[in-house]
């Protein structure tokens, strides 16, 4: 795997706006201690994502994929008040981690549900509490587009879904330099980007932050 440098404008992105707060610092460290810093999303596209939440007065909200709960408490701050936000995780020792920052977190009139499972079948349990405002898409790669056939049929017409990695390291486009993903995962991401790029389903964009985050409104 090629080694990724921080350019000089990623570097001053970063120091403009990066973590501010000491259950973000945790987040941060946790990924770290587990190996996986790298794939917290970082500082100025969880502010990115914060900002499209509020623009959209989005009040509940689903996460597929909470690593150690960075984005989460993003996303939260972004929600109205009274707002809710569901985040799933895989991993239990994740989860756990994540749930020792939420614990510390001042959230005033929001909440945050922890649920620990596999997402394909969390996200049917939770759908009772529907329709959702928005989700934010981060978990696994080759489910993308399950989470988004989950989307299209659980978020209110003009709801908002936000989907990072959507670049696959560059494998959409047939580069497999940066990381290896097999043919089966190109693909997925392909149809996944392509749906989200119709026109008659979503009034969308691709933001070409270095991994590729979506950001399209149901229609
Ligand atoms: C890229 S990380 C999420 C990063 C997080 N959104 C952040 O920026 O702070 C992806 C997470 O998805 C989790 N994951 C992978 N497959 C999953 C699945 N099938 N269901 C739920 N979570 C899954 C991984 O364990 C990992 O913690």
């Amino acid at each position: 795997m090629r080694e990724i440098v921080l350019s000089d404008r990623e570097k001053y992105l970063g120091s403009l706006l990066g973590e501010e707060n000491e259950t973000k610092k945790m987040s941060r460290q946790f990924a770290d201690e587990l190996g996986l810093g790298r794939i917290s999303v970082s500082a100025p596209e969880a502010r990115l994502v914060q900002t499209l939440v509020r623009m959209h007065g989005c009040k509940k909200f689903v996460e597929i994929g909470t690593l150690t709960g960075l984005s989460a408490q993003y996303i939260c701050e972004g929600l109205v008040e009274g707002g809710e936000l569901w985040t799933l995780e895989k991993e239990a020792k994740h989860a756990d981690m994540a749930k020792q920052v939420f614990a510390k977190m001042n959230m005033g009139s929001k909440k945050i549900h922890m649920v620990v499972g596999d997402a394909r079948v969390e996200l049917e349990r939770i759908a009772s509490e529907g329709p959702f405002d928005g989700v934010f898409i981060d978990g696994n790669k080759a489910a993308y587009l399950d989470y988004l056939m989950w989307a299209e049929k659980n978020l209110r017409s003009g709801g908002l879904v936000l989907a990072d990695n959507v670049f696959l390291s560059g494998a959409v486009w047939g580069d497999t330099s940066l990381q290896r993903f097999s043919e089966k995962q190109a693909r997925v991401m392909q149809e996944f980007n392509q749906r989200l790029a119709d026109t008659s389903l979503y009034t969308s964009s691709l933001i070409p932050t270095f991994e590729g985050l979506f950001v399209a409104i149901k229609k």
